[in-house]
């Protein structure tokens, strides 16, 4: 018994900028994005504001979970790219999906780990028996923060968003079973963005601090739960850089076809990054309900995290 994922719903821009796209903007090469990130095409959004997608990924995922909305008493939404300086873009969303006053909304600004925090103050919430049905979205319009003309930045990032019910379900073996999250202020110069500013990054520096907190906190989380990496049966890593994945997966020795990947399709969507995967990965047919997940991220803030699942 336990938190489950009722439902989940994702919505993706339809423009696809590639690679070869790149290639005419700025200084850069299929190749070189190729090699470097595993990254071939990203999803820019047009007319579609960060709103727009984080209803359209949420109105999915109501539909999905069988649910009717009115039952929704917190939306939790993760976003380094908000709508306004305030209001929360979550309670933009509220609006937008007409929810009752008593659904409660506000945002949370973790970067990559957004999603994995929004989960945990949710989990947090439906095992104290406060609230019974959260909304944890995580919508990104990257695009409106990119610098078209850095090279090293501009080809990593795209748009798009992710939502999922949650419910506490007493006759359910679902679960989240342990969930080990992270900051370390200290090194927010290596990710960040100023009031308006664009974003800026020291790409190796947050490389190797990816590789290694996403590895330990994983373990963290593993023991926490009383479990191994050999009983895990997919990890749904946060997509930055197909080597960053790999080098994950070669620390925690869980083969690789057990690490779901679509970096290659969509770029680094921040905090939509991981319900998207995950909806991919169940739509693949990758999961079924019984299995137990790792979902690990790292992002600015330093923000990281791993949370062990049992879908
Ligand atoms: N095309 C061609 N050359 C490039 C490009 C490009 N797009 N970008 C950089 N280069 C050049 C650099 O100028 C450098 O040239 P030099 O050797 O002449 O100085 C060379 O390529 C190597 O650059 P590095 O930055 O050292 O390349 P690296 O192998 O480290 O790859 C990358 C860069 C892809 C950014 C990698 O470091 C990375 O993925 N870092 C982690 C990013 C990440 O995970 N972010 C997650 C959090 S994001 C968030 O929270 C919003």
């Amino acid at each position: 018994m336990g938190t489950r994922i009722e439902g989940i719903g994702i919505y993706l821009p339809e423009r696809v900028l590639t690679n070869l796209d790149l290639e005419k903007m700025v200084d850069t090469s299929d190749e070189w994005i190729t090699t470097r990130t595993g990254i071939k095409e990203r999803r820019i959004a047009q007319n579609e504001s960060v709103v727009d997608m984080a209803v359209k990924a949420s109105e999915r995922a109501i539909e999905n979970a069988g649910i009717d909305k009115g039952e929704i008493e917190a939306v939790i939404l993760a976003t380094l790219t908000p709508q306004l300086g305030f209001p929360a873009t979550a309670c933009l969303v509220q609006e937008r999906l007409r929810l009752p006053p008593t659904a409660m909304s506000f945002d949370i600004s973790a970067a990559c780990s957004g999603f994995l925090y929004g989960l945990d103050i949710a989990d947090a919430y439906l095992k104290s028996g406060k609230k019974k049905t959260v909304l944890v979205i995580g919508a990104e319009k990257l695009s409106s923060i990119i610098d078209w003309k850095d090279r090293s930045t501009c080809v990593l990032f795209g748009d798009g968003a992710g939502a999922v019910v949650v419910r506490y379900d007493e006759n359910s073996e679902s679960d989240i079973l342990s969930s080990k999250l992270y900051t370390k202020g200290s090194a927010w110069p290596i990710l960040y963005r100023e009031p308006c500013g664009y974003l800026k990054m020291e790409g190796r520096k947050v490389f190797k601090e990816a590789v290694n907190g996403m590895a330990e906190a994983s373990l963290e989380a593993l023991k926490s739960a009383g479990l191994s990496a050999k009983d895990i049966d997919l990890v749904i890593p946060h997509q930055a850089n197909f080597r960053i994945i790999k080098a994950l997966a070669e620390k925690l020795s869980i083969p690789f076809e057990k690490v779901y990947v679509n970096v290659n399709r969509y770029g680094n969507t921040s905090a939509a990054s991981i319900p998207i995967a995950l909806y991919e990965a169940l739509k693949e047919g990758k999961i079924k309900r019984g299995d137990l997940l790792l979902l690990t991220a790292m992002g600015g803030g330093l923000t990281w995290g791993s949370t062990i699942l049992r879908f």
